[in-house]
């Protein structure tokens, strides 16, 4: 049985894609079996920040057609066997094909620890079937003021649902103060938060996410909250004393929730 847990927002762009390849290398780090599902019908990408693209040859509508097995479509990533991605599809889904998604999701479940899904951004086609089947969702922020505002609409939707455990992803703060300020404003558990960091935008662009870099601050914050994440644990400051500043672009270390 895995934990299936959507990642979703209500702006697009707020990092969703960056924290589903964060969040799932850093679980697979850990030794869980973990699929990444590329949900984000119509845009596909998922495959950049995994360097994944050159090896994709069929994607999840040939798997939802009946074209081919999921072992065909499921693309392993090159270092971590134990790191699966369903790629996505450029084409919006029908609704048989949604149909089909939500069974996917349970004919998988067996498979995996955890299955990831990077979702579509709130209440765009493909929204609701990509929660669906979810046990829990993450929803993806950033202090931007539209983006708090969309994102508050998607919680107030999914809290009356009372479907998922819903946690928050504070990405690309700038100070503390603005996590402190988005928690009251939204009331809701935090997952984590990663502030604005150019190193995110570099590793994405060269295929490997920054959390396979340990010397890099927001390397160490992602695999501290998907460590979190496994143990179910939220409202956590994330300690990064240990940790000798001098690696660091940012001087800020510490979060204050
Ligand atoms: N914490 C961050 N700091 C700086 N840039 C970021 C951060 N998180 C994501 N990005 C960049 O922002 C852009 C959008 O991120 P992405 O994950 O694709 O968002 P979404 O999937 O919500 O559309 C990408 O270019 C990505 O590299
Ligand atoms: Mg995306």
């Amino acid at each position: 049985m895995s934990r299936i847990i959507t990642i979703t927002s209500g702006k697009g762009g707020v990092g969703k894609t960056t924290v589903t390849a964060n969040i799932g290398i850093s679980l697979a780090l850990k030794g869980y079996k973990v699929c990444l599902i590329d949900a984000d019908f119509g845009l596909r990408n998922l495959d950049i920040p995994l360097g994944l693209s050159n090896r994709i040859i069929l994607d999840i509508l040939d798997y939802l057609q009946k074209l081919c097995s999921f072992n065909h479509v499921v693309v392993r990533h090159r270092t971590m066997k134990n790191l699966h991605l369903v790629p996505g599809s450029k084409k919006h889904l029908s609704e048989m094909e949604f149909e089909s998604f939500v069974e996917m999701l349970s004919e998988i479940d067996p498979l995996y620890d955890f299955i990831l899904i990077d979702s579509p951004s709130g209440l765009e086609s493909g929204f609701f079937y990509a929660l669906n089947g979810a046990d829990e969702a993450i929803v993806v922020t950033t202090p931007d003021k539209t983006a708090l505002q969309d994102a508050d609409r998607v919680i107030g939707i999914l809290e009356s649902q009372n479907k998922q455990q819903l946690s928050l992803f504070v990405n690309g703060y700038k100070h503390n103060q603005e996590i402190e300020n988005i928690l009251q404003l939204l009331n809701i558990n935090i997952l984590g938060a990663i502030p604005a960091d150019v190193n995110i935008i570099a590793a994405n662009n060269k295929g490997n996410p920054i959390a396979l870099n340990p010397s890099l601050q927001s390397g160490v914050m992602f695999r501290k909250i998907a460590n979190n994440l496994s143990k179910h644990h939220y409202n956590q400051r994330i300690d990064l004393s240990s940790y000798s500043q001098n690696l660091y672009t940012h001087r800020k270390l510490k979060l204050s929730f």
